[in-house]
């Protein structure tokens, strides 16, 4: 059964190899997350040790899918915390493990991500991702409006430049998605 889920720090602890192996497979299988090949294990786990650290300080919410308990995907929300800016949170590393893809996980995610926006008082989700990649397919299915892009923003794992594009979503103030 599949489910999804906000981990605690506890839970993310718990579950950093298998975190660290959705990294992994993300970027040996080509996707321009932050990371290059070869890639470094000991990078991979002090980037959750930074992500759980803002979860436990209430910065970011780390959410979980689950195949019969087996943590098949993830999706972050970084919150925003200017005073001028409560009402933001960008959507970062949503990752499904290659053997678990297309099977809608993605999309449980991005809906989960909204509901905890909506419980966070975030009316507005913004995010980038690589032009012409899976994610923005599905950013566009969840209905993320293109703000711009930007050559040569980023690489991709091996090394190349990638287009980025920015998208938003503007939620509903009282339930999740307009
Ligand atoms: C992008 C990613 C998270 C999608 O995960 P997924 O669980 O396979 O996605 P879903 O099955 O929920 O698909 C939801 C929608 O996204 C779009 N989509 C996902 N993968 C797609 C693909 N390979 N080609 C075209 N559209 C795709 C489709 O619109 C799909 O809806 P549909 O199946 O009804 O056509 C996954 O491919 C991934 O982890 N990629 C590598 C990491 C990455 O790039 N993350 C984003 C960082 S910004």
């Amino acid at each position: 059964m599949l489910t999804t889920t906000a981990m605690t720090p506890d839970a993310a602890r718990a579950q950093q190899p298998a975190l660290i192996e959705l990294l992994r497979d993300a970027v040996e299988s080509g996707a321009s997350i932050g990371f290059l090949v070869p890639f470094n294990p000991a990078l991979a786990e002090k980037f959750w040790a930074d992500m759980i650290a803002d979860v436990a300080a209430r910065r970011r919410v780390l959410l979980a899918a689950y195949d019969d308990g087996i943590l098949v995907g993830t999706a972050q929300l970084a919150l925003a915390e200017r005073e001028n800016s409560l009402h933001r949170a960008e959507v970062q590393k949503v990752l499904v493990h290659t053997r678990a893809r297309r099977r809608g996980i993605a999309l449980m995610l991005m809906q989960a991500l909204e509901t905890a926006a909506h419980e966070s008082g975030r009316t507005l989700l913004v995010l980038d991702t690589c032009a012409g990649s899976d994610a923005e397919y599905l950013y566009q299915r969840c209905g993320y409006t293109a703000a711009g892009r930007i050559p040569n923003y980023a690489l991709f794992p091996d090394g190349a430049l990638c287009t980025t594009v920015l998208y938003y979503k503007q939620l509903d103030a009282t339930n999740g998605s307009r």
